[in-house]
């Protein structure tokens, strides 16, 4: 049999925050779980109200809340289907999930305890799911612009020309015109061949980044009159499929972005090893935009994430933008291939 002692242990060890709370409303103990997630101390918690631990907004429906639920009061979740803020000390604001449970203390009187989970790592996983899910459709969107632009458009020209082509009478006119549809099929073909190295560059699956690379700025070339300074370092033998990956889309998205919004016609690309990380760096001369460190530029900081690294942005209105971008090199002994992931 477990001595009320041993109870006492129980709740101090417990891995979530707990609290004791009476029918007032008043912190009648805590454990250090909740100590530690709240920033108060138990001498300072222990006899106060539970709306401290609540964001001011919400205090006073919290309060009513908490009136009703010592009417008929039953184990349950609290705020199903709200997102629950807990205030800590220094102000800030934590994602939270609360459990309530009632009981009666040893003296008779009503008390509730509530178990609190931090929830801000689950949330960041949600979060990062939606941006997937996000990321998918965006990606389908294009593949659907892109077939409709590259493939469509030219099939429909072919038609065309062929229904010409029967009707040109003279030779010459059908030799003519028979060279403007081949010449059209290839246009055609590079076409399509620039969609797939949109989708999947081939030479990744070999892991060669900077062939590419080198590739994905000539289509950029090409389609936009862009221009991209590269010099790019073979860093294949330091780098898994992930990694690689990683930084083709980061760099495919920062020229991008230059030739989008920074209303300049070149960029310059590095991509070298530097010890244990792989860096990528892209640089325009552009009119620069007001970053600040939060919004925007989501994807290149997931991606890069996803894989242990990270970005930095120096940029600011008039100065032009650097984003860099670092990953961890793998070792010569890793693991490495497509299947890994
Ligand atoms: N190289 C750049 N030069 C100027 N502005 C940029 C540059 N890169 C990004 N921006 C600004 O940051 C914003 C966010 O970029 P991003 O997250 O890639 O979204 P999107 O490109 O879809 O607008 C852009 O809309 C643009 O205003
Ligand atoms: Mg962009």
């Amino acid at each position: 049999m477990l001595t009320e002692r041993d109870y006492r242990v129980v709740f101090e060890a417990s891995p979530d925050a707990m609290l004791i709370v009476d029918s007032e409303g008043t912190v009648r103990d805590l454990n250090p779980q909740a100590v530690a997630m709240f920033g108060w101390s138990r001498e300072e918690l222990d006899g106060s109200p539970v709306e401290r631990l609540v964001p001011a907004a919400s205090r006073a429906r919290h309060g009513r809340h908490r009136r009703h639920y010592s009417e008929a009061p039953q184990a349950r979740p609290m705020g199903q289907g709200l997102e629950l803020l807990a205030l800590r000390r220094d102000g800030a604001t934590i994602p939270v999930e609360i459990s309530l449970s009632p009981g009666r203390l040893a003296s008779g009187q009503e008390h509730v305890i509530c178990t609190i989970r931090d929830i801000t790592g689950w949330k960041r996983m949600r979060q990062l799911s939606r941006a997937m899910v996000t990321a998918v459709e965006n990606e389908r969107k294009r593949l659907s612009r892109d077939l409709h632009d590259e493939f469509l458009q030219y099939l429909v020209a072919f038609k065309i020309r062929v229904k010409l082509l029967a009707s040109e009478s003279g030779a010459e006119d059908r030799e003519g015109a028979r060279a403007q549809i081949a010449a059209e099929i290839d246009d055609a073909i590079r076409g399509v061949k620039r969609m797939i190295r949109g989708l999947l560059p081939p030479e990744l699956e070999y892991r060669r980044l900077s062939s590419a690379l080198a590739s994905a700025f000539r289509d950029i070339g090409e389609v936009h009159g862009f221009t991209v300074h590269a010099s790019l370092d073979r860093v294949d033998e330091d780098l898994d499929a992930a990694a690689a990956l990683a930084l083709y889309r980061i760099v495919q998205e920062a020229v991008t972005n230059a030739e989008r919004h920074a209303r300049v016609t070149e960029a310059t690309v590095m991509l070298k090893s530097a010890g244990d990380v792989v860096i990528a760096e892209i640089r325009d001369e552009g009119c620069g935009f007001e970053f600040d460190g939060h919004t925007g530029l989501t994807s290149m900081h997931e991606r890069a994430a996803l894989v242990g690294g990270g970005i930095t942005v120096d940029t600011a209105p008039g100065r032009g933008t650097t984003i860099r971008v670092t990953v961890p090199a793998v070792g010569p002994d890793d693991e490495r291939g497509l299947d890994r992931w």
